[in-house]
């Protein structure tokens, strides 16, 4: 099975200085080796020297990616990740199967032991649950002689997904209100993002950090997160580690807790592709539909109309934090937005300046930083999600501007980790795993229809 496009990307990408034409099957081919290179065995590494564990998002990613030209390693990427999962149904954000490296923090910081069912090391916090939806995808691109071994295996991981989404609706949304909350922002996947700020700055830093910074070894300092930050983020692990990672504890005792739009909108997405999943494998819908109904209802909320974006919002205080970023069109993805703020969106979008959308961070807000991780470059994920998001509300020169600036990128700086949208300068992980999957996917899905929007 090859990963050939329907038609080759733009040759001269709009915006993108550079004219060289795009090979796309090379670019397939350069793909496909990238990922070949980061896989240990049993799982795809983030990245080749970064990120040498299994991480949530990242797998379901890869799994995608790899589903073309490798079913059955696809489906071992995601069999890997939910060998993770707690007995409560959560996910974890990282699973240690080799334990330690010099990646910080490493198993023992985190004081999980004997709260995964197997003795399995991880992370005690999730990822944005992208996986309903790669699985779908991987099921429904199927050609017809492998749906049976595909359909066999939403099979088999249907209760592991189902437990995890319940964990999602339930453990973090106690209170039942329809937006489930994050108690940390590596639970969004997009950690410095600067709509975390305001909330994080409440946290008390540790006085000193518990490790040396390797993650700066392997990826310039300006292009990671600050130190100030990481003393947050490893208080916060602290506090939850001091609660035995009790989901009701941690929450009702968080010092971070933020209803996010980017992660409501990646579940509220990722509960309509297991509603589909449940259809074809004629299981019961109700209590998906429960949660959609929920979510529906409350998204709205967090409209902030001095941003004209969905907004993070500080659920300690209810106030709506500042610098929404890419998040605040994440409702694209989820089908959230009413066709009014999509058209808004795309009018943006199509007035924007810049060379490579979509920066991740609006380049005229005071945090914008177009080399340090969240906080501004362009990101191949970010690209994926709203270029399909645009096209399933009907704005497919938008979508095709995103594609085409996605593949650029990759095409022409290799397979990082992020971009600088200014000059496609990349910065981050270097061999960046997700951004091969996702050309993949990006090449695979050029021409293959988008499910639309309900208006
Ligand atoms: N993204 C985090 C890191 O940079 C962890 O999830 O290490």
């Amino acid at each position: 099975m090859s990963a050939a496009p329907a038609r080759p990307p733009a040759p001269h990408a709009p915006g993108a200085h550079d004219p060289a034409p795009l090979d796309p099957d090379a670019l397939a081919t350069a793909a496909r080796a990238q990922l070949a290179r980061n896989d240990v065995g049993t799982f795809v590494k983030p990245a080749e020297r970064q990120y040498p564990h299994q991480w949530n998002w990242d797998a379901a990613l890869v799994a995608l990616g790899l589903s073309a030209h490798a079913p059955e390693r696809a489906r071992d990427e995601v069999r890997t990740l939910l060998r993770g999962a707690w007995s409560s149904g959560m996910v974890p954000h990282i699973l240690y199967p080799h334990g330690a490296s010099d990646y910080r923090p490493d198993p023992d910081a985190w004081r999980t032991a004997g709260r995964h069912p197997h003795g399995l090391p991880t992370s005690g916090l999730s990822q944005p649950p992208v996986l309903a939806t790669c699985l779908r995808r991987m099921h429904d691109r199927a050609p017809d002689e492998q749906r049976p071994a595909w359909r066999a295996f939403l099979r088999e991981t249907y209760p592991a997904v189902l437990a995890w989404h319940r964990w999602w609706h339930e453990a973090r949304d106690p209170d039942r209100t329809g937006l489930a909350c994050l108690v940390h922002p590596w639970e969004s996947g997009s950690d410095d993002a600067p709509r975390f700020d305001a909330a994080l700055a409440a946290v008390p830093p540790l006085a000193t950090l518990p490790f040396a910074r390797a993650d700066r070894t392997h990826v310039a300092a300006a292009e990671r997160p600050s130190d100030d930050d990481y003393a947050r983020y490893l208080a916060l692990v602290a506090r939850y580690a001091d609660l035995g990672w009790d989901d009701a504890a941690v929450v009702a005792h968080a010092p971070f807790r933020v209803e996010d739009p980017f992660l409501i909108a990646v579940l509220h997405r990722a509960d309509a592709d297991l509603a589909a999943i449940a259809d074809l494998l004629g299981e019961p819908r109700d209590a998906i539909d429960g949660w959609r109904a929920a979510t529906t209802a409350a998204y709205p909320q967090l409209w902030d109309p001095t941003q004209g974006r969905y907004a993070a919002r500080d659920a300690r205080t209810g106030r709506p934090l500042p610098h929404a970023g890419f998040a605040g069109l994440a409702a694209l993805w989820g089908r959230l937005a009413p066709t009014s703020v999509a058209d808004a969106f795309a009018d943006d979008l199509r007035a924007a300046d810049g060379r490579y959308r979509h920066p991740t961070v609006d380049p005229d807000a005071a945090p914008f930083q177009p080399r340090r991780y969240w906080r501004g470059p362009v990101w191949i994920v970010v690209n994926w999600m709203l270029a399909d998001g645009f096209a399933a509300y009907g704005h497919d020169d938008v979508a095709t501007r995103l594609r085409d600036d996605a593949l650029a990128l990759v095409a022409r700086r290799g397979f990082f980790e992020h971009y600088d949208p200014g000059d496609g300068t990349p910065g981050g992980a270097a061999g960046f795993s997700w951004s091969a999957a996702l050309t993949l996917d990006l090449l695979r899905s050029d021409g293959a229809p988008t499910p639309r929007a309900e208006a």
